[in-house]
């Protein structure tokens, strides 16, 4: 596919929210020419409090819509509950390349050294199969403590609009890890939502030394860079934030946005 892609062919950035922006920001390290579409399911935010059902379908439905209207040359969903949840129905369906977002399990348990890993993600996220499978694959021998955390989407999701976000969540979120069997123990924790690095450095600061983070944005950028290597790029205009709703409050995003070259706003 390489040779026929249109130059001006954006990458489609898809999450519920905000998140996706802490890959966004790994994809204009590497791609800084890379015309890009971010789309926000805010009509659908959170996810993690959904069922399979309701992600599999709200995900797989407006990628097929947006990727007709867009032509983009690469879908990234860059949300760990809907790649857990939708991302072999989505590749089954839609021509375009699919890089989807994996929790971080393989290199945590690499970098562990009391052998005990922090996961912290969605709702939705932290009961897949999918993570028990990357757990019995890349973690066996280690142990992987689970905790579920949406109060880290919302203080994301806040922060963002420049609204500060509450220091309790932060301290549940550690309290919710460090209080199960050998939580004490944790030296390496995984952010397995794309909200979470958006609030990486008040978390750290919950935690106290000794606490390394790690996620999967860094890992996804290369991916796209390797799946779109010798393709042109012309980026000639502010990106487009793209959101399924506007919540009343997407003005306040917009400063931020434009942090990440998503100068242009629009409802999907
Ligand atoms: N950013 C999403 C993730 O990576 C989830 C946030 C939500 O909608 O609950 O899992």
């Amino acid at each position: 596919m390489t040779k026929s892609v249109k130059p001006s062919a954006p990458l489609l950035i898809f999450d519920s929210g905000v998140g996706g922006l802490s890959v966004l920001r790994e994809v204009r390290d590497l791609l800084p020419q890379a015309p890009v579409i971010y789309a926000a399911d805010t009509a659908g935010l959170p996810y993690g409090s959904k069922t399979e059902a309701q992600i599999a379908a709200r995900v797989s439905g407006l990628l097929g819509r947006m990727t007709e209207r867009f032509r983009p040359r690469l879908v990234c969903i860059a949300c760990n509950t809907a790649s857990t949840i939708a991302l072999g129905m989505v590749r089954d369906v839609l021509e375009v390349p699919i890089v989807g977002t994996v929790p971080a399990i393989k290199p945590a348990a690499a970098m562990t050294r009391t052998g005990v890993i922090g996961l912290l993600g969605t709702e939705a996220t932290i009961r897949q199969g999918y993570v028990d499978r990357l757990e019995a694959e890349f973690a066996a021998g280690k142990t992987l403590l689970r905790h579920a955390a949406p109060g880290l989407v919302t203080a994301a999701e806040a922060k963002l609009r420049g609204k500060p976000a509450d220091p309790r969540v932060f301290a549940e979120a550690v309290a919710g890890l460090r209080s199960q069997p050998g939580g004490d123990r944790i030296d390496t924790v995984v952010l397995a939502c794309t909200h979470f690095p958006l609030v990486q450095q008040e978390l750290a600061e919950a935690f106290g030394n000794g606490v390394a983070f790690i996620d999967g944005s860094q890992g996804i950028a290369r991916r796209i860079a390797y799946l779109t290597a010798g393709q042109e790029w012309n980026r000639t205009e502010d990106d487009l934030a793209l959101f399924t709703s506007d919540g009343g409050d997407i003005n306040a995003l917009r400063p931020a946005l434009a942090e990440y070259g998503l100068g242009r706003v629009a409802i999907f």
